[in-house]
């Protein structure tokens, strides 16, 4: 049966951390400038609602590493804009592609996707998930802290699709994870809950420097995601005191880093010194999408 990956839960903790096993085996391989191209003759299909830097070229340069093709789309040069239906869209692209990334506005697009593929669906974001990301960034996390166990990560801002992302992971890797969010920018109640019933470390406090108190990992997102640019200046004065900055970063563990799913919003959400800083690991965490995802595209057609 075809596999998804539509969120982290879609994985068990085996899985997860084989994933990370195998895209450390290739970056490895790529830093040594090993060819491994067991995807000759496979297509991803990349289908982008939003624009999109890190996952386009990740999946794309991916795919060409491991010996595939990939074909990019927009909603508006397919039918699909025109009105041809999700249902229709995705049975037809299962004839053609091995493999979708998609990345929608709303969740439910890529449900209804996965629900009529053939073919392995995967979240390249939405507005609920970003598990691509968060995989990504566990693995840059293990890099640090080998010993996942008691690592704290925090994460400070918004509780959008990221935050929600490594609340999902909390479900499945022991983790301990603090988000700070503004009252009424939590995650959903029942994504909470669901962690709370699993047994989940999961904590949410409202005070960043409370939070980040002995953090191994400080961890933001921007505070206005894809698709909410009109509530800009609402959110801008509801965030500010969520900044990271030099002071809430002396707040957290000694050996602290400081991590950015990344755009930055430079001067918003983070400041120079902290981006551009010692402690901040964002550069290696870009780079480890691409490692983690040609993992995931080997893992979902059955090549590992
Ligand atoms: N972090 C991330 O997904 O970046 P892009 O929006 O550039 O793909
Ligand atoms: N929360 C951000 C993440 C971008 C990678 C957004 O949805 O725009």
């Amino acid at each position: 049966m075809k596999r998804d990956l539509l969120e982290i839960t879609d994985l068990s903790r085996e899985e997860i951390r084989w994933l990370i096993d195998w895209a450390r085996r290739l970056k490895d391989q790529q830093r040594r400038a090993i060819s491994y191209r067991p995807l000759v003759g496979k297509t991803l299909g990349l289908l982008f609602e939003k624009p999109s830097t890190r996952t386009r070229v990740s999946f794309q340069t991916g795919m060409y590493q491991l010996g595939g093709d990939v074909v990019f789309m927009s909603p508006q040069e397919l039918q699909l804009g025109r009105g041809e239906t999700v249902e229709d869209t995705a049975r037809v692209l299962s004839r053609y592609l091995d493999v979708l990334a998609l990345r929608t506005y709303s969740h439910s697009t890529i449900e209804i996707f996965a629900r009529h593929a053939s073919i392995p669906v995967i979240n390249a974001l939405s507005d609920k998930f970003h598990p691509c990301q968060v995989l990504a960034d566990l693995m840059t996390i293990q890099e640090v802290f080998p010993e996942l166990e008691d690592t704290k990560v925090v994460f400070v801002g918004d509780g959008n699709n990221v935050a929600s992302s490594w609340v999902n992971l909390a479900i499945r890797i022991p983790i301990r994870l603090t988000l700070a969010v503004p009252p009424g920018y939590e995650p959903p109640a029942d994504l909470i809950e669901q962690a709370k019933r699993s047994g989940a470390r999961v904590e949410i406090l409202h005070d960043p420097l409370e939070a980040v108190d002995g953090a191994h990992v400080v961890y933001t997102d921007v505070w206005v995601s894809m698709g909410q640019d009109r509530e800009r200046r609402e959110r801008i004065r509801i965030f500010t005191p969520y900044r990271v900055t030099p002071s809430l970063m002396s707040m957290a563990h000694p050996s602290a880093i400081f991590m950015h799913c990344l755009p930055a919003h430079r001067g918003e959400e983070v400041v120079d010194e902290v981006i551009d800083g010692s402690q901040s690991v964002v550069w290696e965490q870009a780079e480890n999408r691409l490692h983690l995802q040609k993992a995931l595209l080997l893992f979902l057609l059955g090549q590992i």
